[in-house]
């Protein structure tokens, strides 16, 4: 039998405590895993002097695969987020995060089974922000092919090999046309090498509703980044919480277990932590090694465990993390019950297939310039045209400026459009901007492109 060696960080506050559960059980169950302890969080920090070591990544890189406790970060300053740090370190593209309604957990549903699938680097999270002008703040929204294709084909990946039925794909792709449509682009491109699965798309406000509504209606969801950390708080509400929400990081070749929730402090030490969302990641993590049978056979034993009363604190229980631990580790069914077939995987992690780089941007042609800029009025002395560069609109807040709407509220920030009705050459880009520069107080340039065949790939002015 295969024996996976797996990065293990029990973390700091209650991480400790709910480590020590799944690792009791694990050995009760003689699942085949090694653990190697490395270490981080706040205590790391005391003994080491640094919340990551380098020892950590490097244990990470060598097994692949690890289980995270929660490590505590502190706000607006001290040490950087152990999170962020390993997610930049191993390229954490898709954060998986399972919803199933558990019995005994008191919640409106009791048949809840979605898997949240949601973009892990790119979106606002890039953080790419800038302040403008003393009044505004930008912050980008990147959403990249690459980046979009990885996290989408994860989830259909996903989808096929726990036999899943559908891949919803959750955007605002009717109102951010260029960034969320490329996501849905991405999607419905992968969707066709999938024909054997499902897959339709919705608006982010919508799927918010219909997950209260109706949330059987969903099967494997994917997202961008923002909408998925949102999102995935509403499905783990579902099912009763942060207490029962468990997740996973995956990389290219790496992945990072752990539960949705943090170190708790306030209960840290009291030994009344709920080890459920962390015996969950762990139970995710065998899946994703191949470990079905084991992964089946400790979530049956926490499940009967749950639904015969006994219950941690916070769900209304009164069992201590031991107890409950215990209890778990008296229910875990006999093998022969299991209906689940272990299928180890030879290289326990996930790979996505390089995306093709898109050759579409050698047809792309520059017709134009938008030009923001910080003034406190809007500017009347502009030229109307510098070569065949006209000036097309200045905006305030993504909407044109009509000389007839006198009493709208202006701020600080503006942007000029200048567009060309043929593409124009860098010499005319150069005049331009050497003839606007020196009279604004320019705070961003961005490029306008048109394709050959004539479409526009920069968002319209409007003008409501
Ligand atoms: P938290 O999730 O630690 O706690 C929120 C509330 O839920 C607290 O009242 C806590 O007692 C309770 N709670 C959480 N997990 C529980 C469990 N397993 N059993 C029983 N009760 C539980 O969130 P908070 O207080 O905002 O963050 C505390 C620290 O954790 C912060 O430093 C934060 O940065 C860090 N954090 C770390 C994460 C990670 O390492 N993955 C994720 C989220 C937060």
């Amino acid at each position: 039998m295969n024996t996976y060696t797996v990065t293990l960080i029990r973390g700091d506050g209650i991480g400790p405590e709910i480590a020590e559960s799944v690792v009791e059980i694990f050995a009760a169950a003689e699942v085949p895993i090694q653990w190697e302890e490395a270490y981080a969080g706040l205590a790391c920090l005391e003994k080491f002097g640094t919340p990551i070591p380098e020892t950590t990544l490097e244990s990470i890189r060598r097994n692949r695969v690890a289980l995270k406790g929660p490590t505590t970060t502190p706000i607006g300053g001290g040490h950087r987020s152990v999170n962020v740090a390993i997610r930049k370190a191993f390229e954490l593209f898709a954060n998986v995060r399972p919803a199933r309604s558990i019995p005994g957990v008191q919640t409106r549903y009791n048949d809840i089974d979605i898997i949240l699938v949601r973009e892990n680097i790119e979106d606002t999270y890039a953080g790419v922000e800038y302040w403008q002008t003393p009044d505004v703040a930008e912050s980008l929204r990147l959403i990249s092919r690459p980046g979009s294709s990885a996290v989408i084909r994860y989830a259909f990946d996903l989808a096929r090999r726990l036999g899943r039925r559908k891949v919803t794909c959750v955007h605002k792709a009717n109102i951010q046309k260029l960034s969320d449509g490329l996501f849905l682009e991405c999607f419905r491109a992968i969707a066709q090498e999938y024909p054997d699965i499902e897959s339709d798309d919705i608006l982010v406000d919508n799927a918010c509703m219909q997950l209260v509504l109706r949330p059987e209606r969903f099967d494997v969801m994917v997202l961008p980044n923002m909408f998925g950390d949102i999102v995935s708080d509403l499905c783990a509400g579902l099912v009763g919480g942060l207490g029962v929400a468990p997740g996973g990081n995956i990389g290219n070749g790496y992945a990072v277990f752990e539960a949705v929730h943090g170190s708790a402090p306030d209960i840290a030490g009291k030994g009344i932590a709920n080890p459920t969302a962390f015996i969950l990641s762990a139970v995710q993590m065998l899946h994703h090694l191949g470990l079905h049978a084991d992964a089946e056979r400790i979530e049956s034993a926490l499940r009967y465990t749950l639904v015969s009363g006994i219950k941690t604190r916070d769900l209304g229980g009164n069992a201590n993390t031991r107890e409950f631990t215990k209890a778990v580790i008296s229910n875990l069914p006999p093998r022969s019950q299991v209906r689940a077939q272990n299928e180890p995987v030879t290289t326990p992690y996930y790979t996505p297939m390089p995306e093709p780089r898109s050759t579409a941007g050698e047809s792309w042609q520059t017709v134009g310039v938008d030009l923001f800029f910080h003034a406190l009025q809007p500017p009347t002395d502009l030229p109307e045209r510098v070569g065949s560069l006209q000036l097309h609109a200045i905006s305030n807040r993504g909407i044109a400026l009509l000389p007839e709407q006198t009493n709208r509220y202006l701020i600080n920030w503006y942007r000029a459009r200048y567009l060309a009705a043929q593409p124009v050459s860098e010499a005319e880009v150069a005049e331009l901007l050497n003839t606007l520069m020196p009279r604004l107080h320019w705070t961003t340039v961005q490029r306008l492109y048109r394709t050959r065949d004539g479409a526009d790939l920069f968002s319209p002015i409007s003008t409501d």
